[in-house]
């Protein structure tokens, strides 16, 4: 990893020395929350995509668990920022964790102090570059997903991606990319880190939020560019098993998956068994949005460094004296 440093609880700190306790209460009952993001390379730089979403989501995951993250939402931006400055990270994702830390071993965490990280690093697609275009082969976990009445399911804990493990790894040892998970209804709820869209007679389906789903910023953000394009979106879809099978077009969304078509539910081809139209429209306008390649939904991005007057947004609020530094490290970066 070609990254030097990560944000650990108000420093920076060197990245191999980003250490915890082994009897840090999250490693033993999973009590962390934490968020995926991902900063693109944009034609106007380095911009972080839907950060206030996704800080938003970490502040509420962290609500059913008592959990007071100790830094305002500005220190953590600026902490985030920072960091990507200082690592000169251009297309990279973003991982702010908070957990549970040293303290009571109790299941309970007591008065454990709640610790923060930010790390950052460069990645590419998630599924691999092929399946973005040619889809991937997905099977039906054996594992249900757990219910919304057992476990916040739209709370994204770190206890909760044993579940995914298990899904994503009995799918892979079975020769496939990725796996559908079911809720407990037997209705599909997601995949592993990601969630799915089925198009049907040009109408677009996507479970809703009671069917143990995370609340997805991409799927937000699909369903955003898919209403914008007149499609008609149910949102609050409740999807069986069969009805994947005959589906005209099924895709993932996700900050790791982005929109990754699905081409093979259990050896059932989906479609014609590749990229379907639709999918590819709505895949083209997610990219087209992500590069910037659009005017359109400004407001979802947060830039890295000061950028082209109009593409500023309340994030940036450097100094002259950062200005004057940034100017002097890196020469032509600001405009
Ligand atoms: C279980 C699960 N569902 C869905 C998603 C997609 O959410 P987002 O688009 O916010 O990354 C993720 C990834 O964060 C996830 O882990």
């Amino acid at each position: 990893m070609d990254v030097e440093t990560i944000w650990q609880d108000g420093s920076f700190v060197d990245w191999d020395d980003a250490t915890v306790h082994v009897l840090t209460h999250g490693l033993h009952y999973g009590t962390g929350v934490f968020e995926g993001v991902r900063c693109y390379d944009t034609q106007n730089g380095p911009a972080i995509f839907r950060w206030d979403e996704h800080l938003e989501r970490l502040y509420q995951s962290a609500q059913p668990y008592d959990m007071e993250i100790p830094y305002t939402r500005e220190e953590l931006t600026e902490a985030t920022l920072e960091l990507l400055r200082r690592e000169q990270l251009e297309s990279c994702y973003i991982r702010p964790v908070a957990f549970y830390g040293y303290g009571s071993l109790g299941v309970s965490p007591g008065d454990n102090p709640v610790d923060v990280a930010i790390a950052a690093w460069p990645w590419g697609a998630y599924l691999g570059e092929e399946a973005l275009t040619n889809g991937v082969e997905v099977m039906i976990s054996s594992w249900r997903k757990h219910a919304s009445s057992q476990i916040p399911t739209n709370a994204k804990t770190t206890g909760l991606y044993v579940n995914s493990l298990l899904a994503g790894e009995e799918a892979r040892r079975n020769g496939y990319t990725e796996a559908i998970v079911l809720n407990k209804e037997g209705n599909v709820a997601e995949g592993p880190g990601e969630n799915i869209f089925m198009i049907r007679d040009g109408e677009i389906y996507t479970p809703g939020l009671s069917e143990s789903i995370l609340d997805g910023i991409t799927r937000d953000t699909v369903i955003e560019l898919a209403q914008d394009r007149g499609y008609t979106v149910h949102d609050r879809a409740t999807i069986s098993r069969g009805e994947l099978n005959t589906a005209d077009e099924l895709f993932f969304s996700g900050t790791a998956a982005e929109v990754t078509p699905i081409r093979k539910v259990d050896n059932v081809v989906i479609g014609d068994g590749g990229r379907g139209p639709v999918t590819e429209e709505l895949q083209q306008a997610f990219f087209d949005l992500i590069n910037r390649e659009t005017d359109a939904h400004a407001e979802w991005f947060s830039y890295v460094w000061a950028v082209r007057a109009g593409y500023l947004n309340h994030h940036i609020s450097l100094s002259e004296s950062t200005v004057d530094y940034l100017r002097l490290i890196h020469p032509g970066r600001l405009k």
